[in-house]
């Protein structure tokens, strides 16, 4: 969704020198430029963060708060610390030289951009193609294993991996329903989600006010469907060192009814005095090449090519009535800026360990996160329902799933009838109760498109020749489907 509001003409003081982000560089890169792409040696998360799984299966059994906040914070200081690489002057965490799709799958949406180098090899989040609508693509985000995922999809089953599609065919073969969860414990997967900041012209964007995932009246022009560019807060970025928040700042928000579908959209003014100026270096963020910027846009013009050919199958008249919302953004000199991160670990067996970190510059910092680190907040999911059978818990990314409305969902209300009745929107979500229905489809395009699921414990319509993901809704997207051997009673 979109988000960074069309900055108005902001006076920009003497375009200072190319402000980076963390400009001192610790130790000598190890790494072989190439022409368009650095190659990043893996680094490790440092094993101590990981606790024995019959621990963590204590804490979701007890619902431990305490103690899966702790873990979500060891985790996200782990994924966060520095390794010797960096990258365009910048030290890469440790996430940033996990895999990504590219290393992993023969077929994926976007790779053959060879957008710059792994770090910003971005997409338009894939769940994007489930609003009803063309989003207007400034949000990005790249998806990321690190080596025991790997090993976990390329092993997988009857002597087949299960990236190319022949091993999830052999496990269908061999009747079984869903992934044999044969993943290392601490096995990891991340999806990170950036905005696009100017390097040299201050930038405003809109952010998240919380507390936590809750949403105060006036925060958000669309309470039901907080999306990111329905937020009614700014902050200035600063790259030059010498904005104030003297002027007023104007920018675009949209408007949402409660299916997802833009109703309108309009300006909205920040009163000069009433905004925080913020510096780039408080930001996590890359700088992009011209040709990565040019990526960029081949990615968003792709994704607008294949929404539009999906929008009226899927959503019909709700998606030709939809207003066109609040234009794409682009900046000068952009750098990817990291504004958000799901995290999952495969330390609780077969039900994995979901925990997700947002952008938000006034919370306390995340405890033992470091620099550009500690300006986020962060929720967690190891268990679906808190007290009670529809105590359902919620845990969402509020750049990733708060821009989902009804239309989004297997149907608008789970359970549909009776008590525990709850809406199905982006902010009544849970990563498990989605991620556990991932469904692998042996057909391409199946003729019932896996759906997605809110809370609780709604089941995935089930399809013919198709196979849960154990949780990997990259997998159930990115396998490869192999052409099926002509079958042997096929009518002449
Ligand atoms: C409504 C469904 C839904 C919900 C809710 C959801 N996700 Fe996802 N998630 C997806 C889809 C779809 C993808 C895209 C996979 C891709 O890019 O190929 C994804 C991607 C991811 C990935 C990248 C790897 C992978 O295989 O999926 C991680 C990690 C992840 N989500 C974690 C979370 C966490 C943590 C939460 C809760 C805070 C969450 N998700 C909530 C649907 C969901």
């Amino acid at each position: 969704m979109a988000k960074r509001s069309p900055v108005l003409p902001i006076a920009l003081a003497a375009l200072a020198c190319l402000a980076l982000p963390l400009a001192s560089v610790k130790g000598a890169a190890p790494v072989r430029a190439q022409a368009t792409e650095q190659i990043i040696s893996y680094v490790p998360i440092n094993s101590q963060v990981f606790v024995k799984p019959q621990v963590v299966a204590t804490w979701a059994a007890q619902h431990n708060e305490a103690a899966v906040r702790a873990h979500a914070a060891a985790l996200w200081s782990g994924l966060t610390a520095l390794t010797n690489q960096s990258l365009r002057g910048v030290p890469l965490a440790v996430f940033d030289t996990w895999f990504t799709p590219c290393d992993i799958y023969p077929v994926t949406k976007g790779c053959g951009q060879g957008i710059i180098s792994k770090p910003t090899l971005f997409e338009v989040p894939e769940q994007f193609f489930h609003l009803p609508r063309l989003d207007p693509a400034n949000v990005f985000s790249s998806v990321k294993y690190d080596e025991g995922m790997k090993h976990f999809v390329e092993v997988g089953y009857g002597g087949a991996p299960y990236t190319t599609g022949a091993g999830l065919v052999n496990a269908i073969n061999a009747g079984q329903k869903n992934l044999i969860d044969t993943a290392k414990p601490s096995s990891m997967m991340l999806k990170p989600t950036y905005e696009l900041l100017s390097s040299t012209k201050p930038t405003a964007i809109m952010y998240w006010k919380g507390p936590a995932l809750t949403v105060p009246p006036g925060s958000t022009t669309s309470p039901q469907v907080p999306a990111s560019d329905s937020w009614l807060q700014v902050v200035l970025v600063d790259p030059t060192g010498k904005a104030t928040n003297a002027k007023p700042i104007t920018y675009c928000a949209n408007v949402y009814d409660e299916s997802g579908t833009i109703v309108r959209h309009g300006m909205h003014t920040a009163a000069g005095g009433s905004y925080k100026v913020i510096p780039l270096s408080e930001f996590y963020a890359i700088p992009l090449t011209s040709a990565g910027v040019q990526s960029l846009q081949n990615v968003r013009a792709q994704f607008r090519a294949r929404q539009t050919s999906l929008l009226s199958g899927r959503f019909g008249a709700l998606a030709q009535n939809a207003d066109p919302g609040c234009p794409t953004v682009n900046v000068e000199k952009p750098v990817a800026a990291l504004m958000g991160m799901h995290v999952a670990s495969a330390e609780l067996h077969n039900v994995w360990t979901w925990q997700t970190f947002w952008w938000q510059p006034f919370v306390s910092a995340v405890p033992g996160a470091k620099g550009p680190f500690r300006h986020f907040d962060f929720a967690t999911a190891y268990w679906k329902t808190n007290n009670g059978p529809h105590d359902y818990r919620y845990a969402f990314n509020p750049y990733l799933e708060a821009v989902f409305g009804t239309s989004t969902f297997l149907t608008t209300k789970w359970t549909t009838s009776g008590a525990g009745s709850v809406t199905n929107l982006g902010r009544t979500t849970n990563c498990i109760s989605c991620h556990e229905t991932a469904t692998y489809t042996i057909p391409a395009n199946p003729s019932i498109a896996p759906g997605y699921v809110a809370h609780g414990s709604q089941p995935q319509i089930p399809t013919q020749n198709s196979i849960l993901t154990r949780n990997l809704w990259s997998l159930a997207d990115r396998a490869g489907h192999p052409t099926p051997p002509p079958a042997p009673s096929a009518s002449p």
